[in-house]
């Protein structure tokens, strides 16, 4: 290969580029100095698809390139690609990393069918801050969570071998490292993070991708202790390629090597491609400094032609894990797109996963199940009936997605529901209608694009004119149910009071409706957990339950005391806590019982432990029982709280199940103040609980030898 032929393999550009109105003199080619001849060195191309357009591009890409390497086609495919599944912080709550892989077999099936072969997801960056748009993207605040999904997307995305299952697509890890944490919740912002909390907290769940083999990771756009990660040398050479044991292809996020510039640390578009070729980012995305300025820098000794060898060999070494050098369409087929892409099948799991991570977050005077005897009022957002799909939802059509009404229908009759919309909180709510109606639903929230890349708000409640509107509507004395459609953990306080019951949706994708209408009437008894805490006030956030304790604790029993890490204006305690969400049935749970026993390899503590469940209500139901710790004694201090294990049942009424975890020497490691892992022998709380708040405490004292 040339210089140019192997540079050309590090760049990636959009789509737009290959629309036949771009020329050399014109639009995106014309703005990033790109030739003709140049195109046909190309290595990868972002955010196009369909199958005859794909097949297409590469066959004449082919035509025109000397050594016929073909091109790679990626896009955002994020929770479904035509098919769209809830938002991934909505998956989440399904606690069900099994249903998420599924998502992700679906999602790689219809994107690889359309011609891709890479998506940029999963997103696996932990979140603890609602105020930032993206956490919709995000699986929540809890490390040991974020791994297992983080793992199921990989393996779903992915399959065993991707030579031989075309109709699966590479994965692609992101945003290395830290991009769920940029300071005040402001998307781009500087991230502020000691190096220990990254490890402990952060690391695990890249670390999960990468073990579960993803090919690809992406740079992060902010700046970790100064440096943005795209320049950040010793975060990508030393952390992900040695200590992580990242060997796959790194690729920057859109333009991240260009606003180097901005960032301050390079002064010129070649320099910042100097940074990001050091750091060892093999694919650029979007900024032409691979592009118009490597062969210089080699040509002037700033940067070893090896550095270029080693990136190309990594992205061609994709390729053929890929199969596209014998089959350089792979998976596209525009026959079985037809079929493929958004068939009922397909539908059918985007309901049962939606179904599966809605959480109810409350019913009073069990209000819900409604029973199809009744009359409904439906209060929509008249623009919003069909916005239900969320932010990163590329190939999703609104138009094609079921709208809460639709979904009444499969329940009840037309005759039954009277449907009302509201806009700026305007309805006419003073007229007869309302007699001989025997519940009120109200589907309130945020529009799509109040969350997603971009979307920080620094205010997380409803708009004030929904909160006006619950107000109208608790005038009126009709049962009030609330279903919530948005991205990020919201302030309910304004409304909390107001309603009998409500369902945190999410933005729950293609068959929303459906979904939503089954659990309401009881099809479905919700059993969604959620993963990120509810605030009371914006002004607690970040507020997240694995917390570290203070030297001033609040508690139960000095709440008049003013000299304690607390605010004078609104307690420490979420609204609704991580891990919580109710069912319409009951769950008892019995007392744990704790044995210890010795590990037959060294002789160090072990934990079992068992207890009964019980459904003591009247619906079969399913319930998440989870597992935390607390380690009362650190060396450095612990969180008040980590999930350690949990376990989904599904009981009939009055039905039980005996349930046990056991936990070893591992699980109970934490990061040091110098970086290595172990645990101290000492005292440890075990927490069981339906979520983090509620919880039985049971404390014991394990002798570990490892670490003494
Ligand atoms: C986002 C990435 C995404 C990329 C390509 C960026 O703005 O941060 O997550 O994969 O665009 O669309």
């Amino acid at each position: 290969m040339t210089r140019e032929e192997k540079i050309g393999q590090m760049v990636q550009l959009a789509g737009e580029f290959y629309k036949e109105e771009d020329s050399e003199n014109t639009g995106p080619m014309h703005e990033m100095n790109m030739s003709a001849e140049k195109m046909t060195t190309i290595g990868s191309v972002l955010g196009i698809s369909g199958a005859q357009t794909l097949i297409t591009i590469q066959k004449e890409h082919l035509a025109k390139s000397r050594l016929g390497i073909p091109l790679l086609f990626m896009a955002d495919v994020i929770h479904g690609y035509r098919t769209i599944f809830p938002i991934s912080l909505g998956m989440a709550c399904t606690w069900n990393p099994d249903l998420i892989e599924e998502s992700a077999v679906i999602a790689a099936k219809e994107a690889a069918v359309s011609g891709l072969h890479v998506t940029f997801a999963p997103m696996v960056d932990l979140v603890r801050d609602a105020r930032w748009g993206r956490v919709m993207e995000a699986t929540g605040e809890d490390p040991y969570l974020n791994q297992l999904y983080a793992r199921a997307f990989v393996r779903g995305y992915q399959g065993k071998n991707l030579a031989i299952d075309t109709l699966r697509i590479a994965a692609c890890i992101k945003h290395f490292a830290g991009y769920g944490a940029p300071v005040a919740g402001r998307e781009y912002n500087t991230v502020e993070l000691s190096e220990r909390t990254l490890r402990d907290m952060y690391l695990p769940a890249y670390q999960a991708g990468i073990d579960e083999g993803s090919k690809l990771v992406m740079t992060a756009f902010n700046s970790l202790d100064g440096v943005p990660a795209t320049a950040n040398k010793s975060l990508m050479r030393e952390m992900l390629r040695k200590e992580l044991g990242f060997e796959g292809v790194l690729i920057s996020d859109w333009a991240s090597v260009g606003e180097m510039i901005p960032h301050g640390i390079a002064e010129n578009l070649k320099e910042a491609g100097e940074l990001a070729i050091e750091a060892g980012v093999d694919i650029e995305m979007m900024t032409g400094a691979y592009l118009n300025y490597l062969s210089e820098l080699v040509d002037e000794g700033k940067v070893a032609e090896s550095m270029i060898d080693e990136a190309v060999f990594r992205i061609l070494t994709l390729k053929n894990e890929l199969g596209l050098f014998e089959n350089p369409y792979r998976g596209a087929n525009s026959t079985e797109e037809k079929t493929i892409v958004f068939s009922s099948e397909h539908r059918e799991k985007a309901r049962e996963i939606a179904e599966e991570s809605i959480v109810l977050l409350k019913n009073k005077e069990q209000v819900l199940p409604l029973t199809v005897h009744q009359k409904v009022a439906l209060i929509v957002h008249e623009g919003q009936a069909k916005d239900v799909l969320g932010a990163w939802s590329w190939k999703g059509q609104q138009e094609e997605s079921v709208s809460l009404y639709e979904g009444l229908l499969q329940h009840i009759p037309k005759e039954a529901i009277v449907l009302k919309t509201f806009v700026n909180g305007q309805t006419e709510l003073d007229e007869d209608w309302l007699t001989d109606v025997d519940v009120i639903v109200a589907a309130i929230g945020e529009s799509s694009y109040m969350s997603g890349e971009g979307a920080s708000r620094s205010n997380i409640k409803l708009p004030s004119e929904q909160i006006q509107l619950i107000k109208e509507l608790r005038t009126l004395n009709k049962p009030l149910v609330v279903t919530l459609f948005n991205g990020r953990p919201l302030d309910l306080t304004d409304i909390v009071q107001d309603v009998d019951s409500m369902l945190e949706a999410w933005f729950p994708g293609t068959e929303a409706g459906s979904a939503v209408a089954n659990v309401l009437y009881g099809k479905k008894n919700p059993s969604g957990k959620l993963t990120m805490s509810f605030p009371k006030a914006v002004g607690q956030v970040p507020l997240y339950y694995n917390q570290d304790n203070t030297g001033r604790p609040l508690t139960a029993l000095n709440q008049d005391d003013k000299y304690l890490s607390r605010y004078l204006d609104v307690d420490n305690s979420p609204l609704f806590p991580f891990g919580y969400g109710l069912s319409y049935t009951y769950f008892k749970y019995s007392p744990m019982q704790v044995t210890l026993t010795k590990s037959k390899k060294n002789q160090t503590d072990e934990v079992q432990i068992k207890l009964k469940i019980t459904n003591s209500g009247k619906f079969a139901g399913t319930e998440v029982v989870q597992l935390y710790i607390r380690d009362k004694v650190g060396k450095v201090v612990r969180p008040i709280k980590e999930l350690k294990r949990f376990k989904k049942v599904s009981l009939e009424p009055s039905e039980s199940i005996v349930i046990s975890f056991s936990l070893s020497e591992q699980d109970f490691e934490y990061v040091h103040q110098d970086f290595s892992v172990s645990v101290e022998s000492g005292e440890f709380e075990l927490m069981i609980g339906p979520n983090s708040e509620e919880v039985e405490t049971n404390t014991v004292y394990l002798a570990f030898k490892r670490s003494e």
